[in-house]
């Protein structure tokens, strides 16, 4: 039988999604320590750049729900010395009953999916964060309730949060408003399949005015740190401050993957204040994660 995989949030239905998040809800309100479905069943992580939320939610679930979880790096494993995707694919999934991987390139994770014999789960890839994801909209739930039809503003780079947000949207029915500098467009293919759900903006202020949610991220991803100073300077104009957040609905919600840079992308007054809830969003990776375990393997 073919494994479910969850390498974008398109895996999901409608239903699927909003499902997964009442479940993330009910999990996080009332943990039952002998709920224990994954019983002895082992989650492989491979990394190839670095985490502290993905590792650690992932490898709590795991043990929370009864099982455990194995940390790979490819320095350490042979996929740093070239042995084939392929390969590495169908051994370890010969072992593990689930996979967690979080590489560069999309195709990394696609190709990675297609020869193993158990689910795969996206933790991050150049093109998407499709778990990050779970935890924003579970994060936006609990707090305001549902957000199909709600405003959503995207302040920063179009880059693998913003892409996920584009698919959030299209799923949940949200107005999604992304304010990019041109040079920073979210990716083309996603951006032409939710015509009837975004809209580009060139500036962060008009883009900014009623939305229920601000959301951004860093302006050098891992693995684009040499650009650092190129995109402050193209990103100086896209930085979420009191003036945005004042622009927005007074009931408006602050949210950012984390790690933050203070001073960069958000202002300290910003993230450290009353509409942020962004350590709920980190927490929530838990919650999330383990109704996605549970979803693919039980
Ligand atoms: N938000 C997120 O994925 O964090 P980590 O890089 O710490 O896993
Ligand atoms: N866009 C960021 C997200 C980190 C969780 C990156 O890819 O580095």
């Amino acid at each position: 039988m073919t494994p479910r995989h969850f390498i974008s949030l398109a895996d999901l239905t409608t239903i699927e999604l909003k499902q997964l998040i009442y479940r993330a809800i009910e999990l996080k309100q009332h943990r039952d320590p002998d709920y224990t479905p994954l019983k002895n069943k082992v989650l492989g992580m491979i990394f190839e750049k670095s985490s502290t939320r993905t590792r650690i939610s992932f490898e709590t679930g795991m043990i929370q729900f009864g099982g455990s979880a194995i940390f790979l790096s490819p320095k350490d494993t042979q996929l740093g010395r070239g042995e084939p995707l392929e390969d590495s694919a169908r051994v370890i999934s010969s072992m593990v009953d689930v996979i967690m991987l979080r590489t560069h390139h999309h195709k990394t994770v696609t190709t990675f999916a297609q020869f193993s014999s158990v689910p795969v789960i996206n933790g991050l890839t150049d093109l998407l964060h499709p778990c990050q994801l779970l935890a924003d909209m579970q994060t936006y739930f609990e707090h305001r309730g549902d957000i199909t039809g709600k405003t959503v503003t995207w302040i920063g780079d179009g880059n693998n949060m913003c892409n996920s947000y584009i698919n959030a949207a299209k799923i949940l029915n949200f107005n999604l408003n992304i304010a990019s500098p041109t040079d920073y467009h979210p990716d083309d293919t996603l951006i032409a399949s939710a015509q009837s759900n975004i809209k580009l903006f060139p500036d962060a202020l008009t883009a900014s005015k009623n939305a229920d949610l601000i959301v951004t991220d860093v302006w050098a991803s891992m693995g684009q740190e040499q650009e650092q100073q190129k995109r402050e300077q193209a990103f100086a104009n896209f930085a979420v401050t009191d003036k945005i957040m004042d622009n927005a609905h007074p009931d408006a919600l602050f949210m950012h993957c984390l790690p933050a840079h203070r001073g960069e992308e958000v202002d300290a007054d910003v993230i450290d204040g009353p509409q942020s809830v962004v350590f709920d969003e980190a927490e929530n990776r838990l919650h999330a994660q383990k109704a996605l375990l549970e979803l693919l393997m039980t």
